[in-house]
């Protein structure tokens, strides 16, 4: 996104650039042609001038559209990840970056990508309001608790580039700073597979949803109380309030969290509260795991 950032800034800067020696140098020419040449000359009264007027309203005009729509296009393209990302989740808290690969590494203040993928991080925070930014890539968004912020970029080249937090989160703010490494293909894969016995993210959630006993009410074989969770991530549903809503991070963190906000038709609001029992990783590898839930056919699962 660097380029297309970078383009449009030096547009404003040569626009300003222009239109400063412009005013500037009509201030002083102006100012030497119609001084005043004797003692007592009074200047001749001006009515105004229509075509003047027209002019220098429509060339603004016109210059500020485009910087409307070329900044609305470069802010489009930022705002929607494309379809083809590498996942991984980013817990910020004071004072620190928490990484989630899919996997199953976990870092933290370094952030390992490969060069040339789109990657897409999902982004929440445990406290309060932080802001994720890579200078290099032109990537800055508000890391906000309780949602999830999607964050998208394609590094290309490999290298170490520095992480800050941008928004003031406390007293230790400024230390909340860290690096994004990219690496070529392989050595990523090398980086990934050298992590340790962790499982991944989803078979981390999966263990979570047994310890907490979700899978007593939410069954594949629809013989459970709650909602059959096989297949239902990225579908429509439609609530007991006939809202349709499409099930994503967000709504399965507030399912969660939050159980009686929107409950599926057909299903009574019997489900207990998980506030202050699960921890914001705990809840993506829950949200990972009802994902992987998409793949897995019901027959197989328990
Ligand atoms: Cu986190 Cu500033």
């Amino acid at each position: 996104m660097a380029a297309r950032v970078d383009a449009l800034y030096f547009f404003l800067v040569a626009i300003s650039v222009f239109f400063s020696l412009l005013i500037a140098g009509l201030i002083v020419y102006y100012a030497m042609k119609y001084r005043r040449r004797s003692d007592g000359q009074i200047g001749t009264a001006i009515e105004g001038g229509l075509l003047l007027e027209v002019t220098w309203s429509i060339i603004p005009f016109v210059i500020s559209m485009v910087i409307f729509v070329w900044g609305a296009s470069v802010f489009f393209a930022m705002a929607s990840p494309p379809a083809d990302t590498l996942n991984i989740y980013v817990v910020g808290k004071q004072w620190m970056w928490k990484f989630q690969h899919l996997d199953g590494q976990r870092e933290i203040n370094e952030l390992h990508v490969p060069v040339g993928r789109n990657v897409k991080l999902i982004t929440t925070s445990e406290d309060v309001i932080h802001d994720f930014f890579v200078p290099a890539f032109r990537v800055k968004a508000d890391v906000l608790p309780g949602r999830y912020v999607n964050i998208w970029f394609n590094a290309t080249k490999p290298g170490r580039y520095h992480l800050f937090c941008a928004e003031y989160c406390g007293t230790r703010h400024s230390g909340m700073i860290g690096e994004v490494i990219v690496m070529e293909a392989n050595e990523y894969q090398e980086w990934l597979s050298g992590g340790g016995p962790a499982g991944s993210l989803a078979s981390a959630g999966e263990k979570l949803f047994a310890d907490l006993a979700c899978n007593t009410c939410h069954r594949p074989d629809s013989a459970g109380r709650g909602p059959v969770l096989n297949g239902l991530f990225g579908k429509t549903v439609t609530t007991a309030d006939d809202e349709m809503i499409v099930v994503d991070e967000a709504y399965i963190r507030e399912s969660i969290l939050n159980p009686g906000a929107k409950i599926a038709a057909g299903y009574q609001p019997i489900m207990p509260t998980f506030q202050g029992l699960v921890a914001e990783e705990g809840l993506l590898e829950l949200i990972e795991y009802v994902k992987s839930l998409q793949t897995i056919p019901q027959a197989e699962t328990r």
